[in-house]
């Protein structure tokens, strides 16, 4: 496996833009290849089965391009596909799940509410996590939420409707933490603050993310030892202009992450 082949990213449209971001900051001198499935966006209101299939042949496209290790920077993604792509493949693949541990294991007091897509929080895989971390938690399934990023909603009307309802059962309780389950709600994490209490916690999983690449990466011998920038390319299943949308997206990424 060559150290000079790009990471590949991946995710359903613009959300695992945030992580690459993060990734990228700390990863300077990598070359990456992002592929965002918007053709067939959103992933979290399909079945298991389509979003493994799905899942599969966006990874096939990559590897054929040549990566020397994977992100599946989608919630949704990781708890359908990720066992499967472990057993295929043999370079590093990184999952996300959402932040269920960080918020049980940090949490003062109060209520621990988790923002994820039906698929997700249907999944065996949020199941185990959550009997073993959600004793103070309660799961929201958010069908739609994705939506308004990928419309670049990201405060308009409808969203702040939508948010206030979902929030509305909890709004007499003391909420410790929000989980951004699903990496396209990062884009709306000052939507969703300014439904919450100022002491209420947003938590995504960008950073253990970033670091377990790291250490793949580094266990491997996988870094690059290239000192000039790095750079991404960007894949998009979608029309041009989806692609285009992918490259301004991560420009904005780059200055929130
Ligand atoms: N960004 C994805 C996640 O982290 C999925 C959104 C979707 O396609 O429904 O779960």
């Amino acid at each position: 496996m060559s150290k000079d082949l790009p990471i590949g990213f991946f995710d359903s449209g613009i959300g695992g833009l945030s992580m690459l971001a993060a990734v990228m900051k700390r990863l300077p001198y990598e070359r990456f290849v992002y592929f965002g499935d918007s053709a067939h966006a959103p992933y979290g209101t399909k079945s298991e089965q389509e979003v493994r299939e799905l899942t599969m042949s966006a990874v096939q496209f990559l590897t054929k391009r040549g990566i020397k290790a994977l992100v599946v920077a989608c919630n949704t993604a990781t708890s359908a596909g990720i066992g499967a792509l472990r057993d295929r493949y043999d370079f590093p693949v990184i999952g996300i799940e959402p932040a269920l541990k960080l918020a049980h294991d940090t949490r003062k007091e109060g209520l621990i509410l988790v923002l994820a897509t039906p698929l997700t929080v249907a999944s065996e895989k949020y199941h185990s996590l959550f009997e073993q971390y959600g004793e103070h938690a309660i799961t929201l399934p958010s069908p739609g939420l994705m939506d308004f990023v990928e419309r670049e909603e990201m405060n308009s009307p409808a969203l702040q409707q939508y948010l206030s309802d979902l929030f509305e059962p909890y709004k007499d309780q003391s909420i410790d933490a929000v989980v951004l389950g699903c990496t396209h709600y990062l884009f709306l994490k000052d939507a969703i603050a300014s439904c919450l209490p100022k002491y209420t916690r947003l938590l995504d999983s960008n950073d253990g993310v970033a670091r377990q690449l790291i250490r793949k990466l580094t266990e491997q011998n996988l870094l690059s030892d290239a000192k000039d920038a790095g750079y991404v390319d960007i894949i998009s299943t979608g029309k041009a202009e989806k692609e285009r949308q992918l490259h301004r997206i991560l420009k904005v990424a780059q200055s929130l992450f």
